[in-house]
């Protein structure tokens, strides 16, 4: 009798502390059907309050219409901006008690395992949760997964560069021919692409940013903003490695990886708001985005069983030149990004430049 209770009073200790410390987090683990998910939600009134990290508006309006197509009397209510402003702003409604958005998906990985000790996140796998690398994602709470790999590839135009034949190397965009002609975003207002350059200086050391600047290169903010001046024949510049295209950037732009430094990938990060105010919307939301038929429509899937048709390679963990777990590492360690950063304003002045979410280049 006396061992029970000793053992009851241990088990009840175990809770509180867990529960202070944010462990006590076994998730709920969706077993209904996606047309149960979806009339809960359809009751609930039909609206999802998405924030997505991005630097232009309309980013994700094919993520918005995909939903809405498949989900019929659904709204995605997404709102894309800076993940590093989002973040912030989840803070105070968190602190305020006055959670407004329903899920959140953003660049800003180190934010996930504080938000979980906090106790903020949902603890809820959706289906398809247990195929998501276990790297991606919280494996023990199932508070937080990534549900798409980003990246930065080199990027040209083929059309004014029509003597490159590829670009195999971040040391290929010191030749002569690049000179004038490339566009990148400041590594000081973005930390993906900070890490970017903190990859290939480790590799090739501040001699290569050095020439690199030597080239003369075109300075923006935003990270869709050098695609958007690679692809438009009337800008002079014609080729970048700061942008997201995916594998089919569009019409004459080609791309490639390089074989000298390793490149940026990353697992786009998504959790639903424990205070969600439409929490069955934020769980079909969450079903949709880790559901096998969208997986195959990202570049790069999350999902262990998922063939990325569109990669060369096929499979992110099988790509040579990245590892898409540094990033979240980078990311927590604070002291070296603002170390980074400064290196980088030093060089290049303070980023200049209204934010493309202010106005489009
Ligand atoms: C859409 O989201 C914004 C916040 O991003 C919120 O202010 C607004 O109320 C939401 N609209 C609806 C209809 O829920
Ligand atoms: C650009 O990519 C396309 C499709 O992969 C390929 O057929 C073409 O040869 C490439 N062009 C150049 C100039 O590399
Ligand atoms: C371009 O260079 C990269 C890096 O060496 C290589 O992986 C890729 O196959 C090359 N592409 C072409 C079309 O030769
Ligand atoms: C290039 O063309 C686009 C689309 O027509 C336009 O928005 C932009 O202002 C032009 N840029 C320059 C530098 O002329």
């Amino acid at each position: 009798m006396s061992r029970f209770l000793t053992a009851a009073l241990l088990l009840g200790q175990t809770f509180a502390y867990d529960t202070v410390l944010g462990f006590n987090s076994r998730p709920l683990v969706e077993t209904r059907t996606i047309e149960e998910i979806y009339n809960a939600a359809l009751k609930e009134g039909g609206t999802v309050t998405v924030w997505h990290g991005g630097d232009e508006k309309d980013q994700q309006d094919s993520l918005k219409s995909a939903f809405e197509e498949r989900f019929p009397g659904m709204t995605l209510n997404i709102t894309v901006d800076l993940s590093k402003y989002l973040d912030g702003e989840i803070d105070q409604q968190l602190y305020n008690n006055n959670v407004f958005v329903d899920s959140i998906i953003l660049q800003t990985l180190q934010d996930f395992p504080r938000w979980q000790q906090e106790g903020a996140l949902l603890n809820y796998a959706p289906v398809g949760f247990d195929k998501v690398y276990s790297a991606f994602k919280d494996s023990i709470s199932a508070s937080w997964y990534g549900y798409s790999i980003f990246f930065w590839s080199i990027s040209w135009n083929t059309a004014k560069l029509p003597n490159i034949k590829n670009i195999s190397s971040y040391s290929d965009l010191l030749k002569p021919e690049f000179k004038n002609k490339l566009v990148l975003t400041y590594p000081n207002d973005d930390d993906a692409v900070l890490f970017a350059f903190y990859q290939i200086m480790q590799q090739l050391g501040t001699k290569w940013f050095d020439d690199l600047l030597k080239q003369n290169p075109r300075w923006v903010r935003g990270t869709a903003t050098p695609l958007t001046i690679v692809s438009g024949a009337n800008y002079s510049q014609s080729a970048t490695f700061t942008s997201f295209g995916g594998f089919n950037p569009g019409k004459n732009v080609n791309i490639s990886f390089p074989n000298d430094a390793e490149f940026v990938t990353w697992p786009q990060t998504a959790a639903i708001l424990k205070n969600a105010p439409h929490p069955e919307s934020a769980k079909l939301f969450h079903n949709f985005l880790l559901s096998s038929d969208h997986q195959k429509t990202v570049p790069l899937s999350v999902r262990k069983d998922i063939d990325s048709s569109e990669s060369p390679y096929r499979n992110i963990m099988n790509t040579p030149h990245t590892n898409p777990t540094t990033f979240a590492k980078f990311m927590s360690d604070r002291v070296t990004v603002e170390r980074l950063r400064f290196y980088f304003e030093n060089r290049l002045g303070s980023a200049q430049g209204l934010s493309p979410l202010i106005d489009d280049i």
